[in-house]
């Protein structure tokens, strides 16, 4: 009879004490595990592109358009993006200037940013670079997205650029240094987009980076669970040796209180 009144009152003192145990210490153990410290930031190459184009060139005409299209903001934005990098054609003076028909003059203000968002892609390449790129069957996006983009062929080290509309080469290479390339040359590049119609294109959206896998599809939902199981192994290993430590901590609490009830009642 004794022996029955010690057994249950130390499995409910079990029952008692382990859940609760469990979620104080899995509550205590969490929260540091999921709050990962932020790397770093590395120091970044910082171009500041207008200083540069300043003092190459002369690129008078083009900077002048870059920063009156504010479009020097997105491009020293990229620049400073150390990860993609930029590269931008940039035309002489002259080019502008011998630039009659068709004329930059009769664009409207939102044609003429995208005219001066055409001259640059979203990437560094060095010149070598553009050996792969003439290779390679699609032609290139550059920032003004949608339908302005470039071909380019390595006509054996000398790099030509087809735009639709202008066909020229660049003539010299300003700055080349990841995460910036600046190269000069001969024509404005015009883009088919505006000048290859006389109906004025809807603006083009930005260009999207990198595309997002469908929020709806099963397959998107399975791999976002899993990368996020798998974004926080650290968790885990955490919980696990915690539990086992209450577990441990729980058997030896039953195992003390048994002896007592024992010594006190016989
Ligand atoms: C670049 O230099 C110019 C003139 O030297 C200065 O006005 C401008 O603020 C600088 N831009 C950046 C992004 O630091
Ligand atoms: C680029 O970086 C420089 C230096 O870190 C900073 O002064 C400037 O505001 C940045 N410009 C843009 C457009 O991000
Ligand atoms: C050449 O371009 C392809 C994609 O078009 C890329 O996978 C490859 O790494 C590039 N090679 C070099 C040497 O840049
Ligand atoms: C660029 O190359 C693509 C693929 O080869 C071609 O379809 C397109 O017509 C070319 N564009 C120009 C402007 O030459």
């Amino acid at each position: 009879m004794e022996i029955f009144k010690i057994l249950t009152f130390s499995t409910t003192l079990l029952l008692l004490l382990s859940p609760a145990f469990g979620k104080t210490a899995s509550k205590a153990a969490s929260p540091p595990s999921l709050s990962p410290t932020p790397a770093p930031a590395p120091a970044p190459d910082f171009v500041n592109l207008t200083d540069l184009l300043t003092v190459a060139g002369p690129f008078h005409t083009f900077l002048g358009y870059l920063q009156s299209t504010k479009v020097l903001d997105t491009f020293q934005n990229q620049a400073n993006n150390t990860e993609e990098g930029i590269t931008i054609f940039v035309p002489k003076d002259g080019a502008f200037s011998s630039l009659k028909k068709p004329s930059l003059s009769k664009l409207t203000p939102d044609q003429l940013k995208q005219v001066i968002l055409f001259h640059a892609l979203p990437h560094f390449y060095a010149l070598a670079d553009f050996k792969n790129l003439s290779q390679s069957s699609a032609s290139t996006p550059t920032f003004a997205g949608g339908d302005y983009s470039l071909n380019f062929t390595d006509d054996s080290g000398s790099i030509h650029i087809n735009s639709g509309w202008s066909k020229t080469k660049v003539s010299s290479a300003v700055h080349s240094t990841n995460p910036v390339a600046v190269y000069q040359v001969d024509k404005v590049l015009l883009p088919e987009a505006i000048f290859g119609t006389d109906i004025p294109p809807t603006p083009a959206p930005s260009p999207a980076p990198e595309i997002a896998p469908a929020a709806d599809s099963p397959d998107a939902k399975s791999a976002d669970t899993k990368s996020s199981k798998s974004s926080s192994p650290s968790s885990s290993p955490d919980t696990a040796a915690s539990h086992r430590i209450i577990f441990s901590l729980g058997n030896f609490v039953v195992v003390i209180s048994m002896a007592i009830i024992m010594v006190v009642f016989l």
